[in-house]
């Protein structure tokens, strides 16, 4: 079992102190801030390990501030995260049970040491509850996120599919009218030999298309298991790949 933790300088101790509790217990500890009691913003640590969470790098995250609530709105702003400030026993298992949680938050300022330990351990030993009910609810935050996040989720594969078909569609059709304006432009600018630039949008065309394709479906069998950053630069270079794409459709309509 892998988890991540995080604090901001009111939830430092704690975390120093959580750290060694989950490794007597043989579970592998990211720590991703802060390193001392210096003050520092919360969210900057809540969202380190949202985006871990979210990613699949961990199992579950902990985020620790003074009262666990800053930390959990900002880890919720992260799609994919379902964070849960939790100061009892009661709380802790229905984080997991009825929320299904993936972050547990905890306020050093209103729990003591030996409490959030319990409550680690109740959240730890709860399992999320596959009652239709609570698992609809728990789709229902998603929902609230978009349909990319629901794919993510895993919860429908069905999704995956319109999301692909439609945004097929929605590509071609903008770039059937991007080409085509793109085509005649060209077309009274400079070019005579209109088949070879025709070629030319095919094969970028194609190329990018298929490229796009693959990482959709790569990203959604992985569950999203990807580095943040570089993934938003893959994503960008796709964007721009899948404009060449929709371009091939808009030339050839044109030609
Ligand atoms: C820091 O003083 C404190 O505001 C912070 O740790 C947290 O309680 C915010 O929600």
């Amino acid at each position: 079992m892998k988890v991540a933790i995080g604090s901001d300088h009111a939830g430092y101790e704690y975390k120093e102190l959580l750290k060694d509790y989950l490794e007597t217990k043989d579970i592998k500890v990211i720590d991703e801030g802060t390193y001392s009691s210096e003050p520092v913003d919360y969210p900057d640590y809540a969202a380190k390990v949202g985006h871990s969470v979210a990613n699949a790098k961990v199992n579950f995250g902990i985020v620790i501030c003074g009262t666990g609530i800053g930390v959990s709105i900002a880890a919720n702003k992260i799609k994919g995260v379902r964070a849960a400030v939790v100061n009892t026993a009661f709380t802790a298992e229905s984080a997991k049970n009825h929320n299904h949680a993936n972050i547990i938050a905890f306020g050093s300022r209103v729990s003591t040491i030996e409490e959030v330990k319990k409550y680690l351990d109740i959240f730890m030993n709860t399992k999320e509850s596959v009652e239709k009910r609570h698992v609809n609810r728990v789709i229902k935050i998603h929902k609230l996120e978009g349909w990319w996040s629901l794919n993510k989720q895993g919860n429908k594969q069905i999704i995956l599919i319109i999301n692909l078909v439609t945004a097929f569609f929605i590509e071609t059709f903008v770039g059937m009218l991007l080409g085509y304006f793109l085509g005649r432009f060209l077309d009274n600018l400079f070019f005579t030999d209109k088949t070879i630039l025709a070629y030319v949008f095919l094969f970028l065309g194609l190329f990018a298309g298929l490229t796009n394709f693959i990482k959709r479906v790569l990203k959604n069998i992985n569950g999203g298991n990807k580095d943040e950053e570089s993934e938003r630069n893959w994503i960008n270079i796709f964007i721009l790949l899948a404009r060449f794409h929709s371009c091939c459709f808009g030339a050839l309509f044109y030609f």
